[in-house]
């Protein structure tokens, strides 16, 4: 894992972003996998100011919530479009989020391994982390070798979701999630967490124990991974320090 800690969210933004754009760049067609929520939001405002070539980009959302109407503001395909694709030059055809009102929602999830498959795999995967370690909606205990499928919303989630929402009873108790395996899968996998709220379950996933109690713990198994930082949310990392050195030493050929 290589740990990236920025003074501020918009610095580390900047970083991951500055990644994607190189990815881009020298790859015109490259598969990406895309989060929502607030984290990668400045993420997304800042890919729509540098002005790059989506027209042969692939994307695959990790989630979706199910039931809602796709046109509700809170599904994850509002927010795609108003935050990131409207604004960008990509072929709606090559837009995919899981469909959260399939009329068979596990074969709607074969598909959709099925389709990521057929266009070798995602280069780059954006994750956010949950309060509780989760990646996608892979809550606590889900397994770690598991691909898209209906996921039940924990507790913790429904109240941190409730902020998009007018209560917490309006968040919907059931989503469909990429799996844990099929994030693993991904050639990159860049997380971003910003804020004091995300600093333990930072510290869990980055120096604890790999347990499917923190699923972002998984990730130290994974041969490429990025973790940008905020200040507040390493806050609990015990070895920030000589994270802070190596991102500080790298050689030239390293920078991003
Ligand atoms: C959203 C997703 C979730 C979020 C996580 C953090 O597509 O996959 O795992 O990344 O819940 O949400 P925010 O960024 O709102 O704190």
């Amino acid at each position: 894992m290589e740990i990236i800690i920025r003074e501020t969210a918009a610095s580390a933004t900047g970083i991951a972003a500055r990644i994607i754009a190189k990815l881009l760049r020298d790859k015109p067609a490259a598969v990406l996998g895309l989060a929502t929520g607030s984290t990668p939001l400045p993420l997304y405002r800042t890919l729509i100011e540098m002005n790059l070539d989506w027209s042969q980009v692939t994307t695959f959302n990790l989630d979706e919530y199910i039931g809602l109407p796709r046109e509700h503001p809170q599904t994850y395909h509002s927010f795609m479009w108003e935050n990131l694709f409207q604004h960008i030059n990509i072929s709606k055809d090559r837009v995919h989020i899981p469909d959260g009102n399939a009329a068979d929602i596990p074969a709607s999830c074969a598909d959709y391994e099925a389709r990521i498959r057929e266009v070798g795999g995602i280069d780059l995967q954006v994750l956010g982390i949950g309060t509780d370690g989760h990646l996608g909606f892979n809550e606590p205990t889900s397994s770690l070798a598991s691909r898209t499928r209906i996921k039940t919303l924990t507790r913790q989630t429904r109240v941190d979701n409730a902020r998009f929402f007018g209560s917490e009873s309006e968040v919907p108790h059931h989503v469909i999630t990429m799996g844990i395996g099929t994030i693993m899968e991904a050639r990159t996998n860049l997380l971003l967490a910003f804020g004091e709220n995300k600093a333990r379950a930072i510290a869990e996933a980055v120096e604890g124990p790999i347990t499917s109690i923190n699923p972002a713990s998984v990730l130290q198994m994974h041969p490429a991974v990025k973790v940008c930082l905020d200040e507040p949310a390493a806050s609990e990392l015990k070895r920030a320090d000589y994270y802070r050195w190596v991102y500080d030493n790298k050689p030239a050929w390293q920078t991003f």
